[in-house]
């Protein structure tokens, strides 16, 4: 088998077959395919896309490319979450330790940024001495004795979804389908969870613009998991502007503190309660939604998330105090103001562009290589909806260079679209799939 072929007969829009994608799976995995030939290949699938089939093999294929954790020695049925990628989602930050205090362990899997989206792990780093370097006995043991641990994907953990979503991320090739789901899905079967549920963002900030993509999305995802005998379920959200009002690393830390405090912005709040409550519920903890959610709001009034988070931080090498004391993280130099142009309702505030305008500040990479600074961000004054007058601050920007932040302002503002119209909200949640 060669890999030109492969590579040409899928340009060609030809189905591949299982043996063909092992074949690239493998190669790539061992370093025998060039990373020049993949790139030339996810262009052809982004392209001519890949059949149910296809996606199905390269997910078994992504998923079986290294290890399987076990994870029978924790106790309790382990229900895991994953988002499809957005802007200001910082949920795993927040909703984690809220299941995790309503005694559902918590064993998660965290990926990095991607594209102009956001990762936990680069948002959990942001606390003084955190690691996702855990090792499977480490992982094991804090879930066993805390209920919740969140790793980084390991070398040995689905290694070629590992390398393929680097190089998508570099390569313009992140927003298909086919490899969303297959990288998604081949993370969470090899992770070992015995159930899933997925946030599927739609929207101008997610990968998936369009809502009956998202939904294709949620639904491939969901049957692979079927397949693959693990009960998912898949909620497809709002992403038409960020969610809740801070956009960068330590910014988003600090608004999933003061979120578990009881002072959250209200989508945020709502996404975190609606993800939370499928989670309790396919974990066996509520025996109806009400419950759930009764329990999960619980969580926040009497601290005990808070509380959790702090323990979580404390065992993966962070001070536990940081979770009571967020004024010690460190802030950038500039702090500037976005002002209205004119008088109106926001329209729209083009989601993906302010996740552009993250990277610029220096928020996220813009190559493998990039190191990220953790202080940079936006956080937004008015969201869509809202009335502003001519002066009215939209968003201030955090940044360390001037010239940076000149042009993530001028970036942002074009985002932001103000009409004598007031819009037509949609909904947070659009609609939930199993
Ligand atoms: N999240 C992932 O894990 N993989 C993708 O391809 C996109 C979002």
């Amino acid at each position: 088998m060669r890999m030109y072929d492969i590579i040409m007969k899928k340009r060609n829009g030809g189905e591949l077959s299982k043996e063909e994608i092992d074949f690239f799976v493998e190669g790539y995995t061992k370093g025998t395919i060039p990373d020049y030939q993949v790139s030339a290949l996810m262009m052809a699938v982004y392209f001519q896309k890949m059949t149910e089939r296809e996606t199905y093999y390269l997910t078994m294929a992504m998923a079986g490319s290294g290890d399987l954790l076990d994870l029978s020695a924790i106790q309790g049925i382990k229900v895991d979450k994953h988002s499809t990628g957005g802007v200001g989602d910082k949920t795993s930050l927040a909703l984690t330790p809220m299941v995790a205090a309503c005694g559902i362990p918590v064993a998660k899997m965290s990926g990095r940024g991607l594209g102009h989206t956001g990762g936990t792990i680069d948002k959990l780093e942001s606390f003084p001495g955190f690691t996702t370097a855990l090792t499977t006995q480490q992982f094991i043991h804090n879930v066993n004795s805390i209920g919740i641990a969140i790793m980084g994907q390991t070398a040995d953990l689905a290694p070629a979804d590992k390398k393929l979503y680097a190089l998508r991320d570099v390569t313009a090739t992140v927003d298909n389908m086919s490899l969303i789901a297959s990288s998604i899905m081949s993370k969470k079967l090899a992770a070992g969870a015995d159930r899933i549920v997925l946030d599927v963002k739609t929207g101008s900030g997610a990968f998936m613009k369009q809502e009956e993509d998202a939904k294709a999305l949620a639904e491939e995802m969901v049957k692979i998991g079927k397949n693959a005998g693990r009960k998912t379920i898949a909620v497809i959200s709002d992403m038409d502007q960020p969610l809740g009002f801070a956009v960068g690393n330590i910014l988003e830390v600090k608004e999933a503190i003061d979120t578990l405090k009881g002072n959250g912005p209200a989508d945020f709040v709502e996404l975190c309660l609606t993800l939370g409550t499928q989670m309790l519920l396919a974990g066996g903890k509520a025996s109806d939604a009400k419950k759930a959610r009764t329990m999960l709001e619980d969580t926040i009034t009497s601290g005990s998330a808070l509380q959790k988070l702090s323990e979580f931080v404390a065992a993966q090498g962070g001070d536990a105090d940081d979770v009571f004391h967020p004024e010690r993280f460190p802030e950038a130099a500039i702090q500037r103001e976005i002002q209205a142009p004119e008088d109106g309702y926001i329209t729209a505030i083009v989601c993906d562009e302010v996740g552009i305008c993250s990277l610029i500040l220096g928020g996220g990479r813009e190559t493998k290589e990039s190191e990220i600074d953790l202080t940079v961000g936006i956080i937004l004054k008015k969201k869509k909806g809202d009335y502003v007058q001519k002066g009215d601050v939209l968003a201030v920007i955090h940044a360390n260079d001037e010239a940076k932040a000149a042009e993530a302002s001028a970036r942002y503002l074009n985002a932001c679209k103000i009409s004598g119209q007031k819009p037509v909200l949609p909904a947070l949640i659009r609609e939930i799939i199993s």
